[in-house]
């Protein structure tokens, strides 16, 4: 059975159909890799259940799997996080935009989630956004300037206490931070992609901390703007991969007190790093109005 791909926005995310992702084989998986890399965000309805060992075995494909520094493990698959948020909680996870685990030297690629209980209330969407647009509409003397940058990821802010509610203590623990690239060059789609994300990145090296700040917000503002973004409406059972290199997401929060639930794996990734590439510039029509 072939796929069929029907994009999201002209920007950002497709719909896959014909993939059953209990068994899907080698050809399919490098049909689903491609795709994944051209349209950042791949949405797959209609799937069934995955029990936590198939879905970890689906995302071994991509290689090694990636260790939260911070979330409970499930017992008997320390691969896989469980989602969850309910009238209980004080948190919800990625209510905030943010590339995964973006502190650690060696963030994951891609991320595989599947949500089994969607709200019954309706909402818990989830927003992508595409970080190649967000770099390629800068002007040409912004992207030379950010090239040449790097920036700080931290988590001690984010993850201190975080999971206290589901039995972490976390006391002795130190959280990752790191410096990387705020360009980042995408080995797959050899495209650059700005990577900074308000959650984990706190301050552009080498700038004194007001300019850093206001380079910061700015570039904060611009990447939020709808033109970039998709914004997906969960089913029972529907998975989302999204790449981590070119993609940041946020988990919107707004159905509280009831309840939203699902198993998330990501996938090991590589330091990034920067390597210069001629300057692209995306032809788009962007408002110019303050957001
Ligand atoms: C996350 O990985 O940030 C959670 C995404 C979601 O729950 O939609």
């Amino acid at each position: 059975m072939g796929l069929t791909v029907v994009p999201c926005t002209p920007v950002i995310g497709a719909e896959i159909s014909g993939a059953d992702l209990t068994r899907t084989d080698p050809q399919e998986y490098q049909a689903i890799r491609e795709l994944l890399v051209r349209h950042q965000v791949l949405f797959f309805r209609d799937q069934p259940r995955l029990e936590p060992g198939a879905q970890v075995a689906w995302a071994r494909q991509f290689g090694g799997l990636h260790s939260h520094p911070a979330a409970p493990t499930m017992p008997g698959h320390p691969e896989i996080f469980v989602i969850r948020a309910d009238a209980n909680s004080k948190v919800a996870n990625g209510h905030g935009w943010h590339s995964d685990v973006s502190c650690d030297e060696e963030p994951p690629m891609a991320t595989m989630l599947q949500i089994h209980h969607v709200p019954e209330s309706g909402g818990g969407d989830t927003l992508f956004n595409n970080m190649f647009a967000a770099f390629e509409t800068l002007s040409e003397p912004m992207q030379r300037f950010l090239c040449g940058l790097s920036a700080h990821h931290e988590s001690e802010h984010i993850y201190r206490g975080r999971y206290s509610d589901r039995g972490v203590d976390d006391a002795g623990r130190t959280y990752p931070a790191c410096l990387h690239p705020v360009v980042r060059t995408h080995e797959e789609a050899d495209k650059q992609a700005l990577f900074v994300n308000p959650s984990f990145t706190t301050r552009i090296e080498g700038l004194a901390a007001n300019e850093s700040r206001a380079l910061l917000n700015m570039l904060f503002e611009h990447q939020q703007r709808p033109e970039f973004q998709v914004r997906f409406r969960w089913t029972p059972n529907a998975v989302a991969l999204w790449d981590n290199r070119s993609t940041q997401h946020f988990a919107l929060w707004d159905y509280w007190p009831a309840t939203r639930e699902g198993h998330r794996v990501t996938i090991a990734g590589t330091r990034p790093v920067h390597r210069e590439l001629p300057l692209c510039r995306r032809k788009m029509r962007l408002s110019r109005k303050a957001l």
